[in-house]
């Protein structure tokens, strides 16, 4: 299969943010599968104005610019694309299993892995997606105080990935998956495989903290444009296509 998306990967050995570089270089013209990668980042950003914890060689810091020409509908997809191909690129290279909280935590053991943060710039070529991940390779890749709910390759492996392999890994697994989303059932087929890879796609227990709101309620699979359907006590069945989701319960181990 020809890929469409070109990867071109710039190193840094530390950057305030790979994601406000992969900004900066799209506005100053970056072509589309420009890639921006840094051993350690100085102001690493998470959603909701969090900061992302990035000490040297700790994590994975990558972002990738996007040019999407389908129609904007599509485009709350790239989030659960970019937590497929994470995944996916997770167990090719780790042997690891991962879950995926809506919209775009990649966990373990309900602890969170690895972060996504998509965000859009407009620039004179077109409005670009700015797509940003955080893989927690070590354990001081996260703030001391997430130990409870948060994780990393080595503490659930034993061992520390080859960084290297893994980006490679992952650059791979996002050009297919966007390659795939670009097709004309692309959006079918990544619900299906988004809801294949997360525990919270169907019959969660789940809070909800969306514009200032907050409710509870059972996860009833994923809308075509990636929102997720919740149904309240009432009998609702509510669409979130922004906001925080909380699981209610640890989901029971298969083998218990
Ligand atoms: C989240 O879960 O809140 C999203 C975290 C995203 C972190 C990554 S690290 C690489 C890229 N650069 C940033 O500043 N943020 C993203």
């Amino acid at each position: 299969m020809t890929l469409s998306l070109q990867p071109k990967i710039l190193r840094f050995e530390s950057i305030d943010s790979t994601n406000l570089e992969a900004l900066r270089q799209a506005r100053a013209g970056a072509p589309e599968g420009l890639c921006i990668v840094a051993r350690e980042q100085t102001r690493g950003r998470g959603r909701l104005d969090r900061r992302w914890h990035s000490p040297k060689d700790a994590g994975l810091y990558f972002s990738i610019v996007l040019r999407p020409t389908f129609e904007l509908g599509r485009w709350p997809l790239i989030t659960l694309m970019t937590a497929v191909a994470v995944s996916d690129a997770l167990a090719n290279t780790c042997d690891l299993r991962v879950d995926i909280k809506w919209p775009n935590d990649i966990l373990c053991d309900d602890r969170k892995l690895a972060g996504i943060l998509a965000e859009t710039a407009e620039t004179e070529l077109g409005i670009a997606v700015i797509v940003g991940i955080g893989i927690n390779l070590k354990g001081e890749s996260f703030a001391p105080e997430l130990g409870a709910v948060a994780t990393s390759i080595e503490a659930v492996t034993g061992s520390i990935p080859n960084s290297d392999l893994l980006l490679d890994e992952l650059i791979k697994t996002i050009c297919a998956q966007y390659e795939a989303l670009q097709q004309a059932d692309g959006p079918k087929q990544l619900v299906r495989e988004w809801c294949a890879r997360s525990s919270y796609a169907f019959e969660r227990e789940v809070r909800v903290t969306a514009n200032q709101e907050v409710f509870e309620g059972i996860t009833r699979g994923l809308e075509s444009d990636g929102a997720l359907k919740v149904e309240t006590a009432s009998g609702n069945v509510r669409l979130i296509r922004a906001g925080d989701v909380t699981g209610l319960r640890p989901l029971k181990k298969t083998d218990e």
